[in-house]
């Protein structure tokens, strides 16, 4: 939610960058965060010029166009996802106090905001937005005139003294050409360190075109950035240290590289995913080498229970690696939407392991589940796509998925490689547990091995679904069922065409037809079907196959993903696409990806912009 991006730099460097160029160009890498409004702030000529818009940041880019900022050194852009206050050109961000002359821009949620307004309004100050970022703006701007004395750095420590919530706050002051203040809680900030030139962004795409040394920052951080120095404190103003890195994907993978959108280009990079995410994860003897894993085998082997704790797409994840897991390492393990785990009073303890799963590392609700696990004892182990994010910063062991940076709002390529890291977990603590014999871990990894080529099989056919998904652009709805692992894939075919194509769409355990959904039915009606193998699970094929004979006898258009050679489902389908032949437990990471392809088709012969849908944001930095 919220993009931040600020630049400090020098006209005397080699390369000298106007200010503009920079956060307009890490605003367009992380426009992906929110598209509600854009805004910048430079100081140039001993004053603050900004400019806001709302929509997405090419309305903000028509504006500049239209009135030009003067060129500057120093700014801070922001591309919003409207929380408090509705998506307009007065809500967006910068927000500006002390008469104009400091600018603020903002992440988060200030939770006791109403309360600093009042106390403000009363001493006389007035407010133009009905943002809570403008009452921090205006915190800070008395701040800085009266108990500060002029410290920018210093009034940043004492208005965050006085928040509530979760909240990145960039400031610049006419006064401070050359510096941008930070601070984060509970909401994401890295740095980025250049030559004769500092950084600061939401993640490292805000910077990437510039440099890839960047610097993690911890939980309740001040940053002040100039040209060439910067200095980190705790929110007391203690000296503080973050964790340099550096940045292992290069600006062209964040391109769209020729695909018409970026989740196309990322449907398209699932078998680099897949192959990247196993890649160096065991030896030639089939031996699993996670030593990234900051949890000691000798803990590991003694968990009881496995909770999985995640969100949207990432939970459906877990849902696959619930069945693999259990199958191959005998340990129960739960899946939990992290927003419903903390407010039931969840029981897990030091024998508990906790596995969060996030793209983005960031989501508010799993960042607050994983803390709320670890107050209670349990082991936290982050399955992630994000360097220097904070949930695995924050977890006691990391697990990152090498999907690549995943800028379509809807997720895909992060989902496969999320998947294959738990099928990696899952043959670890099989190996240190003793629950398969090192011959059948092997084989299940030479079979995982194989899965790249699979899903490059089924990209080269795509046009084989990409057709369907055309003529079928003015359906209403669309009805996805499965059964075992099967089943989150029918919920996640259905989730990537309702937040992409805005259809009515729900996926369903096959099995759970009769007891309701089947009522739903009536003539042709779309039911995606995903059948399982028929070499599978005793029956398992066979009660799905009567599934689809019984939505087809009350009218459904019946559409199937099966198995190669699985000629039983023909004679009661309108469309079959076949997936190569694969054990029953890999499947879904064939069987999602001619879901994938069939709502990012259907969505564009729609019209509709399916990297950046409507109302949703990548990262979902609120509660
Ligand atoms: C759906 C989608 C979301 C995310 C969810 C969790 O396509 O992208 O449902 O999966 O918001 O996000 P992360 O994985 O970043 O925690």
């Amino acid at each position: 939610m919220c993009g931040i991006v600020g630049y400090a730099g020098t006209s005397s460097r080699v390369v000298d960058h106007d200010a503009l160029d920079v956060l307009i160009e890490g605003l367009r890498r992380l426009e992906y965060r929110g598209y509600d409004s854009a805004g910048v702030a430079v100081v140039a000529d001993g004053a603050i010029h900004s400019r806001k818009k709302a929509g997405k940041l090419a309305n903000l880019e028509n504006e500049i166009a239209e009135a030009p900022l003067p060129k500057s050194m120093t700014g801070i852009g922001h591309t919003r996802w409207a929380t408090h206050g509705g998506p307009s050109d007065g809500n967006a961000h910068p927000h500006l106090a002390d008469g104009g002359k400091l600018a603020m821009i903002h992440n988060g949620i200030i939770e006791n905001f109403a309360g600093i307004k009042a106390e403000l309004v009363a001493e006389g100050a007035t407010f133009l937005s009905e943002t809570d970022t403008e009452v921090a703006a205006a915190l800070l701007g008395k701040l800085y005139t009266t108990e500060a004395a002029g410290d920018l750095t210093l009034a940043m420590q004492l208005a965050v003294a006085r928040l509530e919530g979760a909240f990145t706050l960039l400031a610049v002051h006419e006064d401070h050409p050359g510096v941008v203040v930070a601070a984060r809680r509970n909401s994401p900030l890295v740095l980025g360190l250049g030559d004769g030139e500092n950084f600061l962004g939401s993640d490292v795409s805000g910077f990437i075109d510039f440099t890839r040394r960047a610097v993690e920052l911890g939980q309740d951080q001040i940053v002040t950035i100039t040209p060439d120095t910067h200095t980190i404190t705790d929110f007391q103003g203690n000296p503080a240290e973050g964790k340099e890195f550096t940045v292992d994907w290069d600006a062209a993978s964040a391109e769209k590289g020729g695909f018409a959108s970026f989740m196309e280009k990322e449907i398209y990079d699932q078998p680099a995913a897949v192959a990247d995410t196993l890649l160096g994860r065991s030896d030639a003897n089939g031996r699993l080498t996670l030593d990234e894993l900051r949890i000691s085998p000798e803990e590991l082997a003694k968990i009881s229970k496995i909770v999985v704790l995640a969100c949207g797409t990432s939970a459906y994840a877990g849902s696959v690696a619930k069945y693999a897991i259990e199958s191959w390492c005998r340990i129960p393990v739960e899946v939990e939407l992290s927003h419903e785990f903390r407010y039931r009073e969840p029981i897990v303890d030091e024998n508990t392991l906790i596995v969060s799963i996030s793209q983005s590392g960031e989501t508010m609700d799993t960042l607050m589940a994983v803390r709320y696990a670890k107050e209670q004892g349990a082991k936290t182990l982050s399955i992630c796509n994000t360097n220097g994010s904070t949930i695995p910063r924050e977890s006691d062991a990391a697990l990152y998925t090498h999907a690549g940076p995943e800028i379509a709002v809807a997720s895909t390529k992060a989902f496969l490689a999320q998947i294959t890291a738990t099928y990696l977990l899952g043959l670890y603590l099989a190996q240190l547990r003793g629950n398969l014999f090192q011959g059948q871990i092997k084989d299940i990894l030479a079979d995982l091995g194989k899965i790249p080529a699979k899903i490059q099989d089924i990209l080269d056919r795509g046009e084989e679904i990409k057709s369907v998904a055309r003529k079928m652009a003015q359906v209403p709805s669309v009805l996805f069922l499965g059964r075992h692992v099967g089943y989150p894939v029918a919920m996640e075919g259905a989730l990537k065409l309702k937040e992409i194509a805005y259809i009515h769409a729900e996926g369903f355990a096959a099995g759970e037809l009769k007891h309701g959904p089947i009522a739903l039915i009536e003539q042709d009606q779309p039911v995606f079907v995903v059948v399982p193998s028929p070499r599978g699970r005793d029956s398992l094929h066979s009660k799905v196959v009567s599934n689809i004979q019984e939505v087809r006898a009350r009218g459904a258009n019946t559409l199937v993903i099966a198995e190669s050679g699985d000629e039983d489902v023909r004679a009661y389908a309108e469309f079959v696409f076949y997936v190569p032949e694969t054990p029953t437990l890999l499947m879904p990471l064939l069987t999602t990806v001619p879901l994938q392809l069939f709502a990012c088709e259907l969505a564009s012969a729609k019209g509709y912009d399916v990297d950046q849908p409507r109302n949703l944001a990548k990262s979902v930095t609120v509660e």
